[in-house]
């Protein structure tokens, strides 16, 4: 099997976790890359639903390794918790899961800081998940960070802490925020540390002897393409490089490695938190939350819904690489009699068939539609391509041709088996 990068080619929660549990029984290895437990990632497996924040949703086939690569953000509570749970679910995660031991450290300053911020900047907030992301890579791009190898060493930990602390409650300080006792601090981590110790390693080199072996990778992006740090609508972005190239650097996987890269989408358009939108649209999103769907894995909000944007489908496209689409929650559409497609943005006399990277001029874009008529039929019994109503081949057919990749995948339900692989 060949080497895949999955990125999200949207604004996140595309269906991510479904589509990288369907591909993980063609892989050996799954690994994240970017991001946090900002992530929460959907997979049902029969009827039991898990939602995978930190850990690789490659966990839940058998057999496979997981891997967090270099570029992840780690909240040890969060990660034992997590563990904890999986472990209760009888998932095996001991053996068969490796964290980077140069994979960053997320602490508590992080988090609160993530939430000072936030009330500082008001109306003018970007509704982060609060898991203290933003701070964390801040600190990793300002060289101040923490990472695993100094979790696990007591000795590391308990000084770079003490000098991290006195820092960082001087700013809470400022913020009139509640400072934080080194006490506290130190033993929750010390116990997070004891138990993530036997996962820790040099994850560099192990993927490198896997790919020597012949193993196959399977990077799972987290976020979207509109949520990266360079490529997104900044600054309602998040703190990574949630494209295609952050797997090569968040994993020590070279370029040169990568055979193919798959692109998520939803058949329509989703975001949660602040920024622009430009296909946002009250009726389907009414739709959408009244169906009991989009609501976020991570935080429970409402999700804000959309048309499909084709402009930003094909920008994904150009960012990323994007040689394969795999559309999911096709079956979302399928009481409408008309279903409205982005194919370009206006403003003023200027058109832009790409997304302009200044949010101001974003916000004021006005999408450019294509219509085209619904299925208005159930597609979640749907498991071959003919199985499909011409008109949601049509519909499909189009989304690909606007975004410029091929068509591989087709979701109509959480389910595994609700896959039509083309
Ligand atoms: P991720 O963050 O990209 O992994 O996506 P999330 O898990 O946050 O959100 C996607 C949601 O859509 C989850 O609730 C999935 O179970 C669900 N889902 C994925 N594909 C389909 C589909 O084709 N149809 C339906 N109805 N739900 C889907
Ligand atoms: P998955 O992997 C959707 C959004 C937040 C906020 C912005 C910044 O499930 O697709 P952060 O906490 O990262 O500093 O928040 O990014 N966000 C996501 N939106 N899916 C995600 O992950 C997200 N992770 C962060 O809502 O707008
Ligand atoms: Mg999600």
């Amino acid at each position: 099997m060949a080497n895949i990068i999955l990125v999200g080619a949207q604004w996140g929660d595309e269906g991510k976790g479904k589509i990288i549990d369907v591909l993980t029984e063609q892989t050996d290895i799954v690994v994240r890359t970017q991001g946090g437990n900002n992530a929460g990632h959907t997979v049902f497996v029969g009827k039991r639903k898990f939602v995978l924040h930190l850990v690789p949703s490659g966990i839940l086939r058998p057999g496979k390794t997981c891997v967090i690569g270099n570029g992840v953000v780690v909240d040890p509570l969060g990660l034992v918790e997590e563990l904890r749970a999986l472990r209760r679910l009888k998932v095996k995660v001991d053996g068969n899961l490796f964290i980077s031991e140069t994979a960053h450290v997320v602490l508590p300053y992080h988090r609160e800081l993530d939430e000072q911020r936030e009330i500082l900047k008001g109306k003018h907030r970007l509704g982060t998940t609060k898991r203290g992301i933003g701070p964390a890579y801040g600190d990793k791009a300002a060289r101040t960070g923490l990472r695993m190898l100094d979790l696990v060493r007591p000795d590391a930990f308990a000084r770079k802490l003490r000098i991290r602390l006195k820092e960082n409650n001087g700013v809470l300080k400022a913020f009139g925020a509640r400072p934080l006792s080194f006490a506290a601090v130190h033993d929750a981590y010390r116990k997070a540390g004891d138990a993530l110790r036997p996962h820790v390693t040099n994850t560099v080199v192990l993927l490198h002897q896997a790919m020597m072996r012949g193993a196959s990778l399977l990077f799972e992006g987290a976020q979207g393409t509109f949520l990266d740090i360079d490529h997104g609508t900044y600054p309602y972005v998040t703190s990574s490089n949630t494209t295609a190239g952050g797997a090569c650097t968040g994993s020590g996987v070279p370029p040169h490695r990568i055979d193919r890269v798959v692109g998520v989408v939803k058949a329509y358009t989703t975001r949660v938190g602040e920024g622009p939108l430009p296909t946002e649209n009250a009726e389907i999103a009414d739709l959408l939350h009244g169906m009991g769907r989009e609501f976020g894995a991570t935080t429970g909000r409402p999700r804000r819904c959309g048309w499909f944007d084709a402009v930003a489908s094909r920008h994904a496209a150009m960012v990323n690489g994007i040689d394969d689409l795999a559309v999911t929650n096709v079956d979302g559409l399928d009481t409408l009699e008309m279903i409205r497609v982005c194919v370009a943005y206006r403003v003023a006399n200027q058109q832009f068939d790409y997304v302009p990277g200044d949010v101001d001029l974003l916000s004021q874009c006005e999408p450019v539609y294509v219509d085209f008529p619904g299925w208005r039929r159930p597609l979640d019994k749907a498991r071959r391509w003919r199985d499909l109503p011409g008109r949601a081949r049509a519909y499909l057919n189009a989304i690909a041709d606007l975004t410029g990749a091929r068509l591989s995948m087709v979701s109509v339900g959480p389910a595994r088996d609700q896959t039509i692989v083309r």
